[in-house]
């Protein structure tokens, strides 16, 4: 076992490290990290050592950028998942107007575009089948993440019930069932919700998406806040063909698209369509 360094940390890390780790993060999911969070960096990273078992930071970002394995698992680290069922709820009421408006024979597509463990598309499920009843069954959702470790939590659908205590009564009877024997403190999905989404691993930065088109509703809330202002501009230039002129594109309620105002025109609280 490794002795601790004098300020308490297992393994060297050096400035040098963590501009690699940076530099690493930002060339592969867009990830902007700032100086101050190189504590952080050291932390998530060095769990990463210890899995692997590698001794030098120098090392295993050696490794990283020659194996894509490992290359996944050091962005999943360095990703922040919060999340949360109904974050943001306004945005859930407008939502529920707007498929209620736009509802017809054809099917209505929602793309989820950092889902995180799955509470947002499934709280679009909910506010589909709310808003819609039996008409529901038009609605489809794709979730899509970079962290593939996220995305098998959300395709699993449990949750610490915990996780559902703000929701109405009406809510968690509806769609959540309890856990049981090694399932005690937890809730499962109902798979009325788990049916309506796909889940699907997709890194914004990328050049091609591998996702068809267009989207009625593009989801995409609290993640461009992880990303410098030209990446920003260069996704939401990739969701303007994905769209209509009646989509709609909802950022986080702390994110704003001011620097697209030539391609995206606000249509109430960080929520967009695009310019006619
Ligand atoms: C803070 S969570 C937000 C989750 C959810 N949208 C919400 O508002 O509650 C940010 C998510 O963005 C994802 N993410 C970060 N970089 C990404 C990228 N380049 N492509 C796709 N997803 C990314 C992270 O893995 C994380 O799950």
């Amino acid at each position: 076992m490794n002795i601790p360094t004098i300020q308490g940390r297992q393994f060297h890390f050096t400035d040098e490290d963590f501009q690699q780790i940076r530099k690493l993060i930002y060339e592969h999911a867009g990830i902007n990290l700032s100086n101050s969070k190189s504590e952080m960096a050291y932390n998530r990273v060095a769990r990463r050592l210890r899995v692997t078992g590698v001794t030098s930071f120098e090392e295993y970002l050696r490794i990283v950028q020659t194996q894509s394995a490992e290359r996944e698992a050091f962005i999943n680290a360095l990703t922040t998942n919060l999340t949360a069922f109904f974050r943001e709820p306004e945005h859930f009421t407008i939502l529920a107007d707007y498929l209620r408006s736009v509802v017809s024979n054809r099917t209505i597509k929602i793309w989820c575009s950092a889902s995180s463990t799955g509470e947002e598309p499934y709280t679009l499920a909910m506010t589909a089948i709310e808003a819609l009843g039996s008409l529901s069954s038009c609605v489809q959702i794709l979730a899509t993440d970079i962290d593939t470790q996220v995305l098998k939590t959300a395709e699993a659908g449990i949750y610490s019930i915990d996780r559902i205590e703000k929701l109405s009564p009406e809510l968690k009877k509806r769609f959540f069932l309890k856990g049981k024997g090694d399932q005690q403190g937890n809730v499962s999905v109902r798979s009325e919700l788990k049916n309506m989404i796909t889940f699907q691993s997709l890194n914004l930065l990328e050049k091609n998406w591998n996702i068809q088109g267009p989207f009625d509703v593009i989801f995409c809330r609290n993640v461009m806040i992880y990303f410098d202002k030209d990446t920003q501009l260069s996704i939401l230039k990739k969701f303007v063909p994905l769209m209509t002129k009646e989509s709609l594109l909802f950022a986080g309620h702390s994110e704003n698209f001011y620097h697209a105002a030539d391609i995206l025109v606000k249509k109430g609280r960080t929520i967009y369509g695009i310019a006619s």
